[in-house]
């Protein structure tokens, strides 16, 4: 066998090496951790107990088995590592105990959080969404359009609308995502809705963004539009109504139309024909606004980028969709007919790109 020269400082790369193929086989372990944390409450119960946990308060607290409560430890461990609990010192009893409390990413996790991102993380932690990671390869190799095809034979919006499980999960991991974008967008991105009379939201789900956005410009009548087992059975409200449809086929008529994480479900082809139903919906002087990622936007650290990569793959693996560059942005709005676009980087990951004919 051949031996590097340099052995000392070479059995050390291979020891490195070898960490970092571990590291990743078992990368899975952090999001099924979080996803038990999740499912178990942990985070809820640390909150509605007011101050931080011993472990022991934890599984009295937690619902369950307690002949397991000597694994609890281990769980919370990894996930005072993962950055999802901090640990402090209590004297709780006579001797100094450990306790955990919750961080800012863990208060993001809290059902009770207006922005609770708790439903998106089950929905995309989901086995119907999580199994078609094991056929990528395959899928590489055969004439499916996604991996989720291979798994399931139909697509994700085909599954969802037999499927009132997952129809429901995923529509609430959607509306989670509401919250978030509704209060960034209408503290830092209100001139670009000031002026608009009427907006549709096209693919917008339950209508929890067109909810958000039309509270904050009363102004403006919000439509949403979508496919009929997400939106049949919903009422709007003053400035608010549903369109059920199919927007390859036609899109209500409006000064903007919006879309939200909508774009990246889809080919450049499909992109293409979804943004030029847009330009014939908008009245003239219109635009479209797009909250989407554009990757490699900013100067953003190593994690921002994997996070962004990571989004790519996902959306490659559940919908044949992809995340796109500006480059690849540009493009799209040209072949569609549009002139001229602005990105907005106020949405930390994702962008608000306005689109003009
Ligand atoms: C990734 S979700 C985004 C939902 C919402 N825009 C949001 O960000 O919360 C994509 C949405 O597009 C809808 N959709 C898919 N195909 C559609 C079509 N042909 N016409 C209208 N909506 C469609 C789906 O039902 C789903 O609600």
């Amino acid at each position: 066998m051949a031996f590097p020269s340099n052995e000392v400082e070479s059995t050390q790369d291979l020891l490195d090496a070898q960490s970092h193929v571990w590291n990743h086989i078992f990368h899975h372990i952090n999001s099924m951790s979080l996803k038990c944390a999740i499912q178990l409450g942990i985070p809820d119960v640390i909150h509605k107990h007011g101050n931080p946990m011993t472990v022991s308060q934890l599984s009295n607290a937690l619902p369950i088995n307690k002949a397991k409560s000597p694994c609890l430890h281990r769980l919370i461990r990894i996930l005072v590592h993962s950055k999802f609990l901090d640990k402090v010192k209590t004297t709780l009893s006579e001797d100094e105990e450990e306790a955990y409390c919750l961080t800012r990413a863990s208060r993001l996790l809290l059902r009770c959080e207006p922005m609770s991102m708790a439903p998106f993380a089950l929905a995309m932690l989901d086995s119907v969404k999580m199994d078609p990671w094991h056929h990528m390869s395959e899928w590489f190799q055969n004439e499916d359009s996604s991996p989720f095809f291979t798994k399931h034979r139909m697509t994700i919006f085909e599954y969802a609308g037999n499927d009132q499980r997952l129809n429901g999960l995923f529509n609430e991991a959607m509306a989670s995502d509401a919250g978030f974008v509704t209060s960034v967008l209408s503290k830092e991105c209100r001139h670009v809705f000031e002026g608009l009379k009427s907006m549709v939201d096209v693919g917008g789900g339950t209508g929890a963004t067109a909810k958000g956005i039309a509270a904050a410009f009363p102004g403006l009548k919000c439509i949403v539009l979508d496919l009929p087992h997400v939106v049949a059975d919903l009422e709007g409200s003053e400035n608010l109504s549903f369109f059920s449809g199919d927007m390859f086929e036609f899109i209500p008529p409006a000064d903007a139309v919006f879309l939200k994480w909508l774009l990246h479900d889809w080919s450049d082809e499909d992109c293409i024909k979804i943004l030029r139903k847009c330009k014939e919906a908008i009245s003239p002087g219109g635009k479209v606004i797009i909250v989407e990622i554009v990757v490699g936007d900013q100067k953003q650290d190593n994690r921002a980028t994997e996070t962004q990569f990571f989004f790519d793959l996902q959306v490659m693996v559940q919908i044949n969709g992809r995340e796109r560059s500006e480059k690849d942005w540009a493009n799209l709005f040209s072949n569609a007919g549009f002139k001229n676009y602005k990105i907005t980087h106020v949405l930390g990951l994702r962008s608000v790109i306005e689109v003009f004919p």
